[in-house]
């Protein structure tokens, strides 16, 4: 195996809270065992284009606070095609890089992983999304803060729901996964959670309006995870309006101010240790590997492994919902 000397760092995809500080570790952890640091700006955009920096400690100074990524992020259509990989390849030699940490979700590493393949790269993954749809890793670094600024919007939603009685319908995002949606609706007390895992969901919403709502509450929450296939809040709520007219429902789509905002303490925290054991990953010799922690464990999971969104969702939470709602 070819020596590493250089590592470059690249964020990609949706941006999530907690990537500045898993850059800022990864950077610093680098310089501390002696490699030398390039950041690529924009993604693989930044490898097709050629938009590639010098990093030194001090590139990274004051970032960990940071919402976003100050390198910038891009789903780069480019980099699908054979021509596109060639041209990032050619860039990444001449800057001299000799391996590479990307910081992104499962599209991120899906193309990590043709990259690697294709080339024969060390690469290490780091599960950047507020998705949390990666397997092999309880958490993913921005999940926490998305979850507690959707807990944040939902308890102001709480109070005008209540003072009006009304049935509110919260969208949250999570792209394909529900994980977002069931836990914001335990951390807020929802009065259900609408999420694709469990599409059977939607009856029972209707009976816990028809039965419970007027008898027991004067108001509901119902969280729902984006979804295009149902039309997500505004479809589900143009369905309950149908059926119970007599409810006064309105929709708030909570939309990208769930991917900004300042890490809380877990994402920096987890950030910091996921970037850290990357270039120690890179130092064993391991690649093709995604940085994960199980059960308080750092473990090294192979990208085929973590894009498998196989993770499943949590039964008992989903029945957590229903038994603290009554
Ligand atoms: O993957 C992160 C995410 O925020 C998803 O939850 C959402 O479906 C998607 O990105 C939105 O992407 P965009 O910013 O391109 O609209």
């Amino acid at each position: 195996m070819a020596e590493i000397k250089c590592i470059g760092i690249l964020t990609s995809g949706g941006d999530a809270p907690g990537m500045n500080a898993a850059i800022r570790a990864v950077t610093r952890s680098a310089i501390f065992n002696g490699f030398s640091v390039k950041g690529i700006m924009r993604g693989y955009k930044g490898l097709v284009f050629n938009e590639i920096v010098d990093f030194r400690s001090q590139s990274v100074s004051n970032i960990i606070q940071q919402g976003g990524t100050i390198l910038k992020t891009a789903r780069c259509k480019e980099f699908s095609t054979p021509e596109g990989r060639k041209a990032a390849y050619e860039n990444m030699c001449a800057a001299g890089i000799d391996a590479l940490v990307v910081i992104g979700g499962d599209g991120s590493l899906t193309g990590a992983g043709i990259f690697a393949r294709e080339y024969n790269i060390p690469i290490v993954g780091l599960p950047g999304t507020i998705d949390n749809d990666l397997g092999g890793t309880d958490a993913t670094i921005g999940f926490d803060t998305a979850l507690n600024t959707i807990m944040d919007a939902v308890d102001k939603l709480r109070d005008t729901a209540s003072s009006h009685e009304r049935l509110f319908f919260v969208e949250v995002m999570g792209h394909t996964a529900g994980y977002l949606a069931l836990n914001s609706a335990i951390a807020t007390g929802s009065e259900a959670a609408i999420i694709p895992e469990m599409n059977t969901e939607v009856d029972q919403l209707a009976a816990l309006i028809s039965t419970g709502f007027r008898k027991s509450k004067n108001s509901a929450i119902v969280i729902v995870a984006e979804n295009p296939a149902t039309g997500g809040a505004t479809g589900l709520a143009e369905r309950v309006k149908k059926e119970f007219p007599e409810y006064d429902a309105r929709v708030t789509i909570l939309g990208h101010i769930q991917r900004g905002g300042s890490p809380t303490a877990i994402d920096r925290i987890l950030a910091s240790r996921m970037g850290h054991a990357a270039i120690e990953a890179l130092m064993e010799g391991q690649r093709n590997v995604m940085i994960g922690v199980e059960n308080g464990k750092t473990v090294y999971v192979p990208f085929s492994k973590a894009i498998k969104h196989d993770k499943g969702i949590d039964r008992d939470k989903a029945n957590l919902v229903k038994i603290l709602s009554i």
